[in-house]
């Protein structure tokens, strides 16, 4: 048998059955009215930012990435939970108008954004985070020619990655930010231009669990915005520290001790060189708020057996949870927390995969796990679903379609 990733605290059974806000998953089935659903626990999520506002000095704003998740009552439930949204895209901004959020609390990351994103942005009053000195021309000619004062930050493309994350955003060539040694002049350049100056983002990687890896990653971030603001010689108002945050998917994969970053990052706050004593800061989290409030839930269609093996067949996968079959940024395939629903915490008798239903043998869920035996009509939850499973997967492959969604 292979090992299962282990499932996030906070969700026990029901008679038997999984609960998730306090709810049995077959009666939020009901409610969706279908398989697979995916359902994010609106509990959870307030816990979590609870939890990391009490860890983190106050001075630390947090930011909602909203690539993580933009289901639109998620998007709602966080506007009065979050200090700000960090979108990718002029469709995240279209999804956060529509969701009622004041695009002055928006900044927008990412390389490619096109004139008429980068219009729509500036005419709302966000924040770009400018990722080259073209990207800087063409806000500050579209600004002009609106005539707006555009409101900008400039992405430093910093020497340090965040060690030990699953997705390194720093460090040598890089599509994102502008490397730090060409940032200063590109600051001087705006300021002079007649911009709203508001400050450096400096994201340098995702998914890390090492709390001692964000904290030294913190620490450089500092110092490089203090060496940056000094050499632009133009005081720094904003800076956003990127986040990096990571949750437990695999076997072996152990909580980030958010405690201790907190603590580290307050030592560094009560320490600030001059140039910073007077700079507001932030970070921009995904998957931490949101990743472990979901869980996908999909049904056995069919069980079968080939060769001995045991065939659990659903009518999901990969189309929906990319990431859980192991194709979304891993290398090697390992099995996220997943089980059967409809049994859960029965004693494991067999070893089962669980797959989805598209004709590929990418599409596995979990591998050769340990579960109750299952049959055609159980539930099959896949865990830490809410961050990067409906929008990042591709949910028209095969003519599927996407899951449902419900806030619970
Ligand atoms: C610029 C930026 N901000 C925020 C995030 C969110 O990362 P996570 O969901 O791991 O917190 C990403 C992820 O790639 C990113 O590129």
């Amino acid at each position: 048998m292979k090992p299962l990733g282990p499932i996030p605290p906070g969700f026990s059974p029901i008679d038997g059955e999984l609960a998730i806000a306090g709810r049995k998953a077959r009666e939020l089935v009901a409610q969706a009215g279908r398989t697979p659903l995916f359902v994010y626990s609106a509990a959870m999520i307030d816990a979590r930012i609870a939890q990391l506002r009490a860890a983190m000095p106050d001075r630390l704003a947090i930011h909602y990435a909203v690539k993580a998740n933009p289901f639109d009552p998620l998007l709602r439930h966080m506007a009065p939970l979050v200090d700000g949204f960090d979108i990718a895209s002029g469709g995240e901004l279209a999804l956060v108008e529509a969701a009622g959020i004041d695009p002055k609390r928006v900044s927008f990351a990412g390389p490619g954004k096109r004139d008429d994103e980068l219009t729509a942005a500036l005419e709302r009053g966000v924040t770009l985070n400018l990722e080259s000195e073209g990207e800087a021309n063409r806000a500050l000619a579209i600004a002009e020619r609106q005539g707006i004062t555009p409101r900008l930050a400039v992405r430093v493309n910093p020497d340090f990655d965040l060690k030990g994350s699953g997705m390194k955003m720093g460090g040598g060539a890089k599509p994102f930010g502008v490397d730090a040694g060409r940032v200063p002049a590109l600051v001087r350049r705006i300021v002079a231009a007649g911009a709203e100056w508001r400050g450096f983002h400096i994201f340098a990687g995702s998914q890390a669990l090492d709390a001692a890896a964000i904290s030294e990653t913190q620490a450089q971030t500092l110092q490089l915005a203090a060496e940056l603001a000094d050499e632009s010689g133009v005081a720094l108002p904003r800076c956003n520290l990127g986040g990096g945050f990571g949750i437990p998917y695999f076997p072996g994969d152990v909580a980030l001790d958010l405690n201790a970053v907190g603590a580290a990052l307050t030592e560094r706050f009560a320490a600030l060189p001059p140039v910073l004593a007077d700079t507001r800061f932030c970070i921009e989290l995904g998957r931490y708020l949101v990743g472990e409030a979901g869980v996908y839930l999909t049904r056995i269609v069919d069980r079968k057996e080939s060769h001995g093996e045991v065939f659990l067949v659903t009518d999901g996968g990969l189309h929906h949870q990319l990431a859980a079959s192991g194709n979304f940024g891993t290398v090697i395939r390992r099995n996220y927390p997943s089980a059967i629903a409809s049994r859960f915490g029965a004693d494991v008798t067999e070893e089962a995969s669980i797959v989805g239903c598209l004709c590929t043998p990418l599409d596995r869920l979990a591998d050769k796990g340990g579960f109750p035996r299952a049959d055609v009509g159980d539930l099959v939850a896949i865990f830490c679903a809410g961050a990067y499973g409906a929008t990042a997967s591709p949910a028209m492959f095969l003519g599927q379609g996407p899951a449902a969604e419900i806030l619970a």
